[in-house]
């Protein structure tokens, strides 16, 4: 990656900063030197390894994928097996290799093996194979074994890699009216320069981003911007020591420069230059003045400052001399920051820049004692605790599904109050905060179209207007399945009929993993083996046509089994479709139904209305609400489940879902998967959730102040 800085001279200084950084951050780790092969670690960790798990289909005869594992040769460096040697690499790293019909590899042993092939490839000379990348992003967590993070044998000191973590879109947002007081909190009056991801799981990685060219042209233009709304007369956050710069003419004063920079420093980066900082940006205005004149000059000097790496990066390099394991903690800035970020979109407030200056945000206990501070309130007010679950659940996703009944029957279908009565029910199990996870999936109470005033108190939800036309199957009631008299109390949670429980029986995620007019099983078993069960289904191979047969006589139940039964489909498919099954009990808007429609062949056809289709007629169907959990790996929980709610209800009392669910936790906090090394700090984090009966807090606590959080490998 390239960042052409001479194209920009006026800015320089800035994304000179990013241009050192991008290297800093995507170069590749220096090649070691050329070394003779570890002929030791193929004998006794390799060479068994491939006899016993891999011969016996890649032999010498007739092996399986054309490729024979007998007798690759241990010197990498010699060349002749290189490719194969990174296939090996590539299907073990991805747990994809021997296949899940054989019994799993020691994980240990696996990970002996990968380092060893690892340290022979780049030996090699080669780079760090695509699997690795692959393993880095969201969605492809759940491949480290779970059994292996959980047994307690690992318990190695851990630490994260040093590194630099773009801001997120929502800090950014967060991040522009704080500076220019263009726009509101969290309005992007200006283009937003960063992308998301688009991919499964959590947004905001550390690996996902780098920042690009097109993202610094942007990145350029708005700063600009910014810099006019700071200098502006009228309008924007119109800042004094910066008009005091630009009046007058010919060379600036010593003294008013100073104190420019010195405020850009302040406003953008919360703290004072240093005198080395000082000194370059007083010699970048005085140059810029003398280049371009008073005006153009100042501006430019001040926009550099936003574009800073320590502005748009959450630098977490570490600092001081590295401890007996080779990891140096976080410096108490880069603390901050970190602490900050993890619970809100905005920078650390004054009293963690206090803490982190006085000396007082050196240790974990230090990070304990702000944390308890921080997390005083109901954490789920804190805009990145909800996140989390928005991101776990994807529940939201309910509002970008388009549903036909919004043509049907004009506006009654509302998800944004569906959407917005399950964060009020995050918010009230969070708040409560005893055993969070199973209550969030076991909980009869829900928030029904609940709605607060201005003084944050509850106010009466209103029912739909139109009441005569209304249909009560699709206002807030009827997809609850609340009776018809339902009082519209603002006095909740309300309890829900009882074949309902927690957020996945919410409305809101049933019509989050629905289509415009039909369920999806596929999408919701393929969550609940991923998220509950921690489970890998491999993705959709390109060519695969992916849709339900055409056949409106058959339930969906029919149609997916007519597909997906064939051994080939099977293979990946007996891992979703019967978790996804049972929740056929909820229709695609989220409500509870006793039978499906299915087109009636045999009924004589309605003659069609002037100017419309002919319609098919309907019957119901009763409707098969059962299910089966299969390949779980957990004793005791495989076996056939009668409803949904009851096979919620079963995973949910497992150690295995509460410890898939801190897993999750720790993704998103870290901004990166687990590997095997983070098992102590995993099994941290569970034993203080479990200790405490269940509460996100000491979670959130024990993964905030981990070995993972607080420390980095030094380089
Ligand atoms: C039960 C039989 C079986 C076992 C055991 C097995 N494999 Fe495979 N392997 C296959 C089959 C079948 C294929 C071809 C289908 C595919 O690519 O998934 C394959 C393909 C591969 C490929 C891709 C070949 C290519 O050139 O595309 C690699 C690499 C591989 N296996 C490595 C391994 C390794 C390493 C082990 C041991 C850890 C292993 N396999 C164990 C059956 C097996
Ligand atoms: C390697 C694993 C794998 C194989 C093999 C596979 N699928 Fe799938 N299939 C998936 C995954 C994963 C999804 C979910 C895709 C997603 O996330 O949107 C899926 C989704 C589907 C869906 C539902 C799409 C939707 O809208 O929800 C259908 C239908 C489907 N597959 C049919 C098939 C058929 C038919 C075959 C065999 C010809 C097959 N699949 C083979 C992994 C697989």
């Amino acid at each position: 990656m390239t960042v052409r800085a001479r194209r920009f001279p006026g800015l320089a200084a800035g994304v000179v900063g990013i241009a050192t950084l991008l290297a800093a951050s995507a170069a590749d780790p220096p090649a070691e030197k050329k070394a003779a092969p570890d002929t030791a670690g193929f004998r006794d960790a390799a060479a068994p390894f491939l006899k016993q798990h891999c011969v016996s289909c890649h032999g010498a005869e007739k092996p399986k994928g054309g490729l024979s594992l007998a007798a690759l040769d241990p010197d990498l460096v010699n060349g002749k097996d290189v490719e194969a040697w990174k296939a090996v690499f590539e299907r073990v790293t991805l747990g994809e290799m021997p296949p899940d019909s054989e019994p799993r590899p020691d994980a240990k042993a696996t990970a002996r093996v990968l380092t060893w092939v690892r340290a022979e490839l780049e030996k090699a000379g080669e780079k760090p194979a695509d699997a690795e990348r692959k393993l880095q992003l969201p969605g492809h967590g759940n491949r480290v074994d779970h059994d292996a993070l959980f047994d307690g044998t690992v318990t190695a000191p851990s630490a994260s890699p040093p590194r630099v973590w773009r801001m997120s879109t929502h800090a950014y947002a967060s991040f522009v009216p704080r500076v220019s007081g263009l726009g509101g909190k969290g309005k992007v009056v200006i283009p937003q320069p960063f992308s998301t991801s688009s991919a499964d799981g959590f947004k905001d990685f550390a690996a996902l981003f780098a920042v690009d060219e097109p993202t610094v042209g942007q990145l350029m233009r708005n700063a600009r911007r910014i810099v006019e709304a700071q200098t502006a007369a009228k309008g924007g956050k119109s800042v004094k020591e910066f008009a005091a710069l630009l009046a007058g003419t010919g060379p600036p004063a010593d003294a008013d420069v100073a104190a420019a920079v010195r405020k850009q420093f302040h406003l953008v980066l919360l703290r004072e230059p240093t005198a080395d900082e000082l000194a370059r940006f007083a010699g970048l205005v005085k140059k810029n003045v003398a280049d371009a004149g008073r005006e153009i000059g100042v501006k430019t000097a001040l926009a550099a400052v936003l574009l800073l790496p320590e502005a748009l990066y959450k630098v977490e390099l570490g600092a001081g001399k590295p401890d007996a394991h080779g990891r140096v903690m976080l410096a108490p800035r880069e603390l901050a920051y970190a602490l900050a970020f993890a619970l809100s979109d905005d920078p650390p407030d004054a009293a963690l820049l206090k803490a982190a200056d006085g000396g007082k945000l050196a240790t974990a206990a230090d990070a304990r004692r702000e944390l308890g501070r921080l997390l005083a309130g109901n954490p789920a007010n804190l805009p990145r605790v909800m996140r989390f679950f928005e991101e776990y659940f994807e529940f939201p996703n309910a509002e970008e599904v388009f549903k036909d009944v919004q043509v049907e029957r004009g506006n009654q279908w509302k998800p944004e109050v569906l959407v917005s009565d399950t964060r009020h029910l995050i918010r009230y199990v969070v708040g409560k905060d005893k055993d969070v996870f199973r209550e969030l999936l076991t909980t009869n109470k829900s928030f029904v179209a609940y709605k607060t005033g201005p003084d944050g108190k509850p106010v009466a939800p209103v029912p739909p207007k139109n009441s005569k036309k209304a249909d009560l199957g699709i206002d807030p009631v009827g997809v609850y399945g609340l009776p018809k008299d339902w009082p519209w109390t603002p006095d909740q949670p309300v309890e829900l009929p009882g074949d309902r429980a927690g957020i996945l029986t919410q409305p809101s995620w049933l019509a989050a993993y629905a289509a415009n007019n039909e369920t999806q099983p596929i999408q919701r078993g393929k969550w609940v083996r991923e998220r509950l069960l921690g489970g890998v289904v491999p993705d959709l191979p390109i060519g695969v046509d992916a849709k339900l047969p055409d056949a409106p006589e058959k339930t969906v139940r029919e149609r997916l089994a007519a597909v997906t039964h064939e051994t080939y489909c099977w293979q990946c498919h007996r891992k979703m479709n019967d978790l996804g099954l049972p929740f056929e009990q909820f229709d695609y808007l989220g409500r509870s139904r006793t039978a499906e429609p299915v087109a009636d062949l045999a009924a004589p056809k309605v003659p069609p209305k002037k100017g419309q289709a002919t319609v098919t007629p309907l019957k119901d169907v009763p409707l098969d609400r059962t299910g089966r959990i299969a390949f779980s790996g957990v004793p005791g929980l495989d076996g056939p489940v009668p409803t949904a709610v009851e096979m919620v209800k079963k995973i949910a009392a497992t150690d295995r879902a509460r410890q898939v669910f801190v897993r999750h936790a720790f993704r998103f906090w870290m901004g990166r998967n687990e590997t095997l090394a983070d098992a102590p700090t995993l099994l941290a984090a569970d034993k203080a959730y479990v200790e405490s009966g269940g509460s996100l807090r000491a979670l959130l606590t024990s993964l905030l102040t981990s070995d993972a959080f607080l420390y980095r490998w030094a380089k």
